[in-house]
């Protein structure tokens, strides 16, 4: 195994008892959806945006503030979960398999899917805010939570996830295609470099080029992902393929083909990697990172 790998799996696993920390205890009368968030929580994933995070924040030398990090990896990982379960449900792209398991609509129905969603995201502000009571920098941590509350909301993730479901099976302009990758994606994983960025005290100029190579990383994992819903093993990737057709989405890659697809996932993470390199900042194992995103087949 190449060192870089080695060390991923050690960051996974690292990020994946990090989160453990934080997830609900299963009891009470309404113990389903505890039951019903840690399945998806617990059920893998590759934990990109919290290793983004902690990746970032380690670019810029922790800043004295690793336990609020810490925080926000995990509240950044609940977020991009519940985006997950509502994403598959039967009135959105109605997908039945998730991260090598039935999606947990499938699992606990549909009424515990769209109630273990919503849970997910309130709990990850309970998450994060707790880091307001361990920190010495409590405005750093206040403009961590407003980075989150708006790259989730309707200036972000849902915003994002609104035009795609509403223009699906509609021909689309690029322009209008771009939009929906910069927020349904984008935004969640600009949310995590950033937040890594302010929580450590990164300075606005620095924190305005690490948003710029989020967007970057992020339109290029949008493509990939659109290029392995067509290319990719299912058992590999742990979600269905084909999702994209028989919904009749528009695609980066239905516009353009794979091969334009696959130029452009190297050509944004090129550039993802060159403006890191501008930085002057050495974290050779965010470089890697970023780089994966271009062989990547899950
Ligand atoms: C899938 O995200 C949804 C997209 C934004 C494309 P990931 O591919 O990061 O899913 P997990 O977290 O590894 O399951
Ligand atoms: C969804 O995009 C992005 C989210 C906000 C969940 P997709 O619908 O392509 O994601 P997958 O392929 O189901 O993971
Ligand atoms: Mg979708
Ligand atoms: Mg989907
Ligand atoms: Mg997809």
């Amino acid at each position: 195994m190449s060192d870089f790998k080695q060390m991923l799996n050690e960051r996974v696993k690292e990020t994946e008892e990090i989160i453990k920390n934080f997830l609900p205890r299963e009891a009470g009368f309404q113990r389903t959806i505890m039951k019903a968030m840690n399945y998806s929580m617990n059920a893998g994933g590759k934990r990109l945006r919290p290793l983004l995070m902690l990746e970032t924040s380690r670019l810029f030398g922790f800043g004295g503030a690793r336990k609020e990090v810490e925080r926000f990896m995990t509240a950044m990982e609940m977020i991009h979960t519940s985006s997950l379960i509502h994403d598959d449900l039967p009135c959105m792209d109605n997908d039945e398999y998730r991260r090598g398991k039935k999606s947990t609509w499938a699992a606990f129905g549909e009424d515990m899917g769209v109630l273990a969603g919503d849970a997910l995201i309130v709990e990850a502000f309970s998450v994060a805010s707790g880091a307001f009571f361990e920190t010495e920098h409590p405005y750093r941590v206040g403009k961590a939570i407003r980075i989150l509350a708006e790259k989730t909301g309707i200036y972000g993730m849902i915003g994002g996830q609104v035009v795609d479901v509403e223009l699906t099976g509609h021909a689309l302009p690029a322009d209008k295609l771009d939009f929906i990758y910069r927020l349904k994606t984008g935004a969640l994983l600009e949310a995590s470099m950033l937040i890594g960025a302010v929580l450590a005290g990164a300075e606005e100029e620095d924190c305005a080029k690490i948003s710029r190579i989020a967007v970057n990383v992020g339109l290029a994992f949008q493509i990939q992902d659109d290029i392995l819903d067509i290319t990719g093993n299912p058992e590999t990737i742990g979600k269905p393929v084909g999702s994209d057709e028989r919904n009749d989405k528009t695609t980066f890659v239905s516009l353009n083909g794979l091969d334009k697809a696959k130029e452009e996932v190297k050509r944004l993470s090129e550039e993802a990697i060159s403006q890191l390199n501008s930085l002057n900042r050495e974290n050779p194992f965010l470089e890697q990172l970023i780089r994966m995103l271009i062989t990547r087949e899950k």
